[in-house]
């Protein structure tokens, strides 16, 4: 980081964003194979909360990876930085009040870590979608396992390219067992429990 680059203190600040929506940022890190379940899972939360009223974003890998990190391939060196890019990203819609859900494969602990690092203790919620290979394999809903295997694709997670299985997530969602609606509703019930979101009837 440049030396003379000064933080500059905004007269907003971020509590007070969040305040004006009535609610808490937090971030909700999807991680899991690809086919586990991370971007169904997050919209549908996203469904969800936004019909609570919630302001919310949703970020994912298949849509980011078109825009901000349309240079990015699936080399380690090209995660970590996907991974360090949404991290940042995340943090300033946080910034912004809103509640962001992203769901990345983010195959790697150490990259996980440092996102969590850049939120106040609570605020990151890691999410693991703990489906096993044979699951998502079997789902193939992109057709990009049978290329993996052929390969036709290189490098592709949970193949030839490793995932880190998260040691102490927030949440494991297994959704070889649990419906769509399940899982919405043990997030749900997380963020209520952590008063993240207030129940409204
Ligand atoms: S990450 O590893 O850097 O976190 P990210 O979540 O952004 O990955 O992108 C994963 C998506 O890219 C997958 O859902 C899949 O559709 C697509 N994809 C294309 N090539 C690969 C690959 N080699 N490994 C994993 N996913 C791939």
């Amino acid at each position: 980081m440049a030396d003379d680059i000064v933080w500059h203190d905004h007269k907003v600040v971020r509590s007070q964003r969040a305040e004006n929506k009535n609610q808490k940022p937090c971030l909700l890190w999807f991680t899991g194979l690809s086919g586990s379940g991370k971007s169904t899972i997050a919209n549908a939360l996203d469904v969800a909360l936004h019909s609570r009223g919630y302001h919310t974003f949703l970020l994912d890998g298949d849509n980011v990876r078109h825009g901000l990190c349309s240079d990015l391939g699936f080399s380690d060196e090209d995660r970590v930085e996907n991974i360090r890019r949404i991290g940042e990203v995340s943090k300033l819609f946080a910034d912004a009040g809103l509640i962001v859900l992203s769901a990345f494969i983010s195959p790697f602990n150490s990259d996980r870590r440092l996102v969590r690092k850049l939120f106040p203790a609570g605020e990151f919620i890691e999410v693991f979608m703990d489906a096993s290979l044979e699951t998502c394999e079997s789902r193939d809903p992109k057709g990009l396992y049978q290329k993996a295997r052929s390969g036709e694709i290189k490098q592709f997670t949970g193949i030839d390219s490793p995932y880190e299985v998260p040691a102490h997530p927030e949440l494991r969602l297994d959704t070889s067992r649990m419906s769509v609606d399940d899982c919405v509703d043990a997030l749900v019930a997380y963020l209520l429990e952590r008063e993240m979101i207030a129940r409204k009837d």
